[in-house]
């Protein structure tokens, strides 16, 4: 018998651990990494004291995010002390920003930016030599697509499915343009079969994520094409998408999405700001009026659906005028929810060569705030108009703050904390809501 039969593959029994910062796509991510680990024999593991190699799954879409991961990036090193010849990789759109100059740090072993995670497993066998290991390459066709995630988010109940990488839009202040390259869609067969699968083995809800999913194109199937053949694999299985641009909200869309129950009631439309002299800057390609108009379109086809956003405070030559613009769209709109920023300059992004981020610190703050506190009154007059209603829920999970709750999300995407019974996470439930705060509803159920 030939010895080298004998002989483990690289990576059989090497305990990995992943640590994701970031957006929804960047979870889906690092649930393709860990497919691709594991079919090299790696093993998961939970306990990153347990862990040969750490993988920082990273985020680089404001200053703080950065930061944040910086901190712990810095915890390794004593990781690193007490432990010889751990591995660490930092992997995703940091990894892609800052390419070699992570390597300059004596902590990181490994550096893989989001379309080199096939190189992976050369990668950290490099780094088992001694030797540090990068790619950076982006590139215009690799959507991982044949690639079954591994999931790590074990509710068992509720996935994300990555339809699509990379973005085109070049919004002046964004970053993703540049750490996740080109937009490229996924093939629709082998998306429609990840689907199937998750559906058979009990998940009853899906996301498909995207950095703009209604520019989704493959082929004759566009995104509202996806949408419905998605739907079609079962009325059981709920089906949410996020993010939409509003310059691609189509009437089709909405018409797709009034057509299936089991579609949720839910659009996160980023708005970014109430001023189109702002839009206009940030190179959002539609004005006030015209996302308003596509706001008045949900309404008509989806009269139930829940509207969320995102709002970026103190944006490059913003005024308080501009500001107040902002203010009067959240009313306006009347947001069920929001993600509320204030405008951080990325390096070589538009923005940052060619406006002039003249919002001082304290100004774009004190905005941030009147955002907040105004999103937090509309949050909670949104959830006081469900209160007598009644929903369907799909039930997620135990509430954290009592093991005799559970909860679980309307198809508009508000929490229902119910009381747990003869529940099981997957169950839906027939809820009457009774009560709630500007966060989550409260709900009976309905005998
Ligand atoms: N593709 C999505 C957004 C992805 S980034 C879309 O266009 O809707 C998520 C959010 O982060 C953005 O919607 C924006 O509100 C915010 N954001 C992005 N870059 C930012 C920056 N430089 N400063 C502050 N907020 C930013
Ligand atoms: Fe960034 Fe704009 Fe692309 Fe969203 S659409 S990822 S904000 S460039
Ligand atoms: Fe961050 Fe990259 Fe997502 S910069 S928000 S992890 S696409």
């Amino acid at each position: 018998m030939n010895i080298n039969n004998l002989r483990p593959a690289v990576g059989a029994g090497c305990k990995v651990h992943i640590e994701t910062y970031g957006c929804q796509m960047n979870f889906a991510d690092s649930e393709v990494v860990l497919a691709i680990l594991q079919k090299e024999g790696y093993i998961y593991t939970e306990d990153i004291a347990q862990a040969e190699v750490i993988l920082v799954n990273t985020c680089s879409i404001r200053d703080n995010a950065e930061q944040r991961i910086w901190g712990r990036l810095n915890e390794f090193r004593r990781y690193k002390r007490a432990r010889k010849g751990l591995i660490v990789g930092i992997i995703g759109c940091m990894a892609e920003r800052l390419k070699e100059r992570l390597l300059d740090e004596e902590m990181v072993n490994v550096v893989a930016g989001p379309d080199a995670f096939r190189d992976l497993p050369h990668l950290i066998r490099m780094a088992r030599e001694g030797q540090k290991g990068i790619n950076t390459k982006l590139s215009r066709e690799e959507t991982y697509a044949e690639i079954s995630p591994v999931r790590l988010d074990k509710n068992g109940v509720t996935a994300f499915v990555s339809i699509m990488r990379g973005c085109n839009n070049m919004c002046a202040y964004c970053v993703v343009p540049y750490t996740r390259g080109a937009e490229r869609s996924r093939d629709w067969q082998t998306i429609v079969h990840e689907v199937e699968e998750l559906f058979a083995a009990g998940y009853r809800e899906v996301t498909l994520l995207g950095q703009n999913v209604n520019s989704y194109k493959c082929g004759e199937v566009g995104f509202p094409e996806l949408m419905a053949k998605v739907a079609e694999v079962s009325p059981l299985l709920r089906v949410r998408f996020s993010t939409s641009h509003p310059k691609d909200m189509s009437d089709e869309l909405l018409q797709v999405i009034a057509a299936y129950p089991n579609i949720c009631r839910a659009i996160h439309l980023p708005a970014q700001s109430g001023s189109s002299r702002m839009l206009a800057l940030m190179n959002r390609k539609y004005t006030r009026e015209w996302y308003l108009g596509r706001i008045e379109a949900i309404r008509k086809y989806i009269p139930d659906c829940a509207i969320t956003t995102d709002l970026i405070a103190g944006f490059c030559t913003e005024t308080e005028e501009d500001h107040q613009m902002t203010l009067s769209l959240m009313r306006e709109v009347g947001y069920a929810s929001a993600f509320m920023f204030h405008y951080s300059e990325r390096p070589n992004t538009y923005s940052a060569r060619h406006l002039a981020d003249d919002v001082s610190p304290e100004e774009k703050i004190r905005r941030l705030n009147e955002i907040i506190a105004l999103q937090n009154e509309l949050s909670l007059e949104s959830n006081r108009r469900d209160v007598g209603g009644e929903f369907e829920i799909l039930l997620e999970g135990t509430s954290k703050r009592s093991d005799d709750k559970m909860f679980g999300r309307t198809s508009q995407n508000k929490v229902v904390i119910i009381d747990r019974r003869y529940h099981r996470v997957g169950d839906y439930v027939r809820v009457r809501v009774t009560d709630c705060s500007s966060a989550t509803l409260m709900g009976q159920e309905i005998e």
